[in-house]
Parts: structure tokens; C-alpha cells; sequence
């Protein structure tokens, strides 16, 4: 299946993905007010705290697919605004992301959750690693002919979480992860543009015996759009998309394209009260 079309019309931030430090991923992404990461803390810190409560865990382990350089984990484990880290990557002598002003290693860390991560991008691992901000990651293309090796990531994760990544990553990835975490079977929360179709990816998780629920009342704002081109074609597909009167409503465009937030968790299992969040 795949989202070609989808990815298409999309504008490409590759060249910023591959780099040995975050500077110019996060100017980039800050010229377009990307906020994807900052606007998914709310939910996530509350599954963490679930993910506790059900578990009896202190300790909640995080696999952030399509991690990057790992601004979600630093946002959530240094307790951190996005304007904050846009802020300190942003100035003078931080230009190779250098870390060694000892500014993060001063902050305070959470000690409730841990982080790990996969993305394509070896040298966004390395640096994300290397900063503290995740405990381990694998760089591989699971859409790819390559499977999840086991030693370079935990053998058991309580979440697995993606902002601004399905539709580089499709049912492929998710089913690969699925399987490998089959025993665990971690709650999954996806924040999908809404130009993707999350239907390929819910039954895929079905075969897995998990169930997924989107949250209709709030979708997050991800990032402006790059141009008018952009937004002409994005309204397209989304108008094709939008069936019912109150899709075409949550559809609507503003000046962002947005997200929709999927939470996926085992048949069975006591749903979670996330969806309370916002209510
Ligand atoms: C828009 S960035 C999002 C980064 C991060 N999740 C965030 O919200 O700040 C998309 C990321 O997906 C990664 N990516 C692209 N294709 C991927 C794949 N097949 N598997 C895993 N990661 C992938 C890119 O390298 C990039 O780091």
C-alpha cells in the first residue's frame, strides 16, 4: 500500500534528517512552527502515568519511532518547552549541536521514564544518544527487507509513541514491531497527519489483537505549510478524504496541517482514559 501519493505533495526535510546535530533540523522545523512534539506531551505524560498505575512500574519505557535527534524524549525527560530547545540550538557556538556547555547534563532529568528509539537516520541516533536524551536506538528502515534486531533495543517497551513519522512509516513498521513486542503488546499512540490513511495500520495491529481508538474531539496542529502549492494539494486530498459533515469540520484547514491522535491497546485490556484529557 504505502502513502506515495500522500508523500508526494508533502514537502522534504531529508537533507536536515541525516546531519550530526540537530541545528539545522530544528531551524528548518522551527521556520514552519513544526510542534508536533511539544503538542503530544499532554498525552503522553498521561499514559505514562497509566501506564504506571495499571503496571505498578516506576520506571515506563518509551520507544519513539522515527525519533530524530531526539527532541520528544528531551521534551519530556528534561521537562522542557519546544521554544526552549528551539531557543538553545539556536545560539552562537551550538551551531555543531555541541553539547559540552554542560547546559542539559545541569538539568533536571526525570527518572520515571526511559527512552529508546529507531530512526533511518544513523547519525540522528548517534547524536540523540549521545546527548542523554534516549537510553538506546537502532538506525534501520523497517519498511525495508531488515527486521528489529534484538540486543539494540529493550526486550520489553510500556509505550511506543510516533509525532510526525507515519507516512514515512506504514503498516509495515508497525506490524514488524508488533511481532517483535507481541508478548508485551505496549500500548502504541500515533499522531498521524491527517493526509494519511490510519485505516492499513489499524488492521494491521487488529492481526495483533489490538484495538484503535482515534480521539475526535482535538486535533494538534503539526507545522504550517511550506507554500501555497503545498496547502492547494494537501486541501485536495483531504477533501477526497473527508466523507461526513463532521469530517469535512475537523478537516478544515487553518494555516497548519494537523494531526490526528490514534491510541492503540490489546483487546481486553481495561481501555485507557485518555480520551478524558481534553474533556
Ligand atoms: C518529521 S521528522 C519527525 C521527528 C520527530 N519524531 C519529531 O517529531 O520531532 C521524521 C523522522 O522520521 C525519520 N524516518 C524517515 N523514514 C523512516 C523510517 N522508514 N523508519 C524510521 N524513521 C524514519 C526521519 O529520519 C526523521 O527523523
Amino acid at each position: 500500500m504505502g502513502y506515495s501519493a500522500e508523500n508526494a505533495i508533502k514537502t522534504k526535510f531529508d537533507h536536515a534528517y541525516n546531519m550530526t546535530s540537530p541545528v539545522e533540523y530544528l531551524k528548518e522545523m522551527r521556520s514552519l512552527d513544526y510542534q508536533i512534539p511539544e503538542n503530544s506531551k499532554t498525552i503522553l505524560n498521561f499514559l505514562i502515568e497509566e501506564k504506571k498505575q495499571c503496571t505498578g512500574k516506576d520506571v515506563i519505557k518509551i520507544l519513539d519511532i522515527g525519533c530524530s535527534y531526539g527532541i520528544l524524549s528531551a521534551l519530556i525527560k528534561f521537562n522542557l518547552d519546544l521554544e526552549v530547545l528551539y531557543n538553545k540550538y539556536n545560539q552562537k557556538g551550538m551551531d555543531k549541536g555541541r553539547l559540552d556547555d554542560g547546559w542539559f547534563r545541569n538539568l533536571p532529568c526525570r527518572k520515571d521514564v526511559e527512552f529508546h528509539g529507531i530512526d533511518t537516520s544513523a547519525n540522528a541516533i548517534e547524536y540523540s544518544i549521545s546527548s542523554g536524551f534516549i537510553e538506546s536506538g537502532l538506525a534501520v528502515n523497517l519498511e525495508m527487507e531488515e527486521t528489529v534486531q534484538s540486543g539494540k533495543l529493550p526486550d520489553d517497551v510500556d509505550i511506543i509513541v510516533s509525532t510526525g513519522c507515519i507516512g514515512y512509516i506504514t503498516e509495515i513498521t508497525l506490524g514488524k514491531l508488533a511481532e517483535h513486542y507481541k508478548l508485551e503488546k505496549p500500548w502504541i499512540a500515533s499522531f498521524v497527519l491527517q493526509i494519511f490513511d490510519f485505516e492499513p495500520i489499524g488492521d494491521a495491529l487488529r492481526r495483533y489483537n489490538y484495538n484503535s481508538v482515534y480521539l475526535d474531539q482535538r486535533k494538534f496542529r503539526q507545522r504550517k505549510f511550506k507554500n501555497q502549492n503545498e496547502k492547494t494539494s494537501v486541501t485536495q486530498i483531504l477533501s477526497k478524504r473527508a466523507e461526513t459533515a463532521s469530517e469535512k469540520e475537523r478537516f478544515l484547514l487553518e494555516e497548519f496541517m494537523c494531526a490526528d491522535f490514534y491510541l492503540s491497546q490489546p483487546s481486553g485490556e481495561a481501555k485507557s482514559n485518555v480520551f478524558s484529557v481534553f474533556t
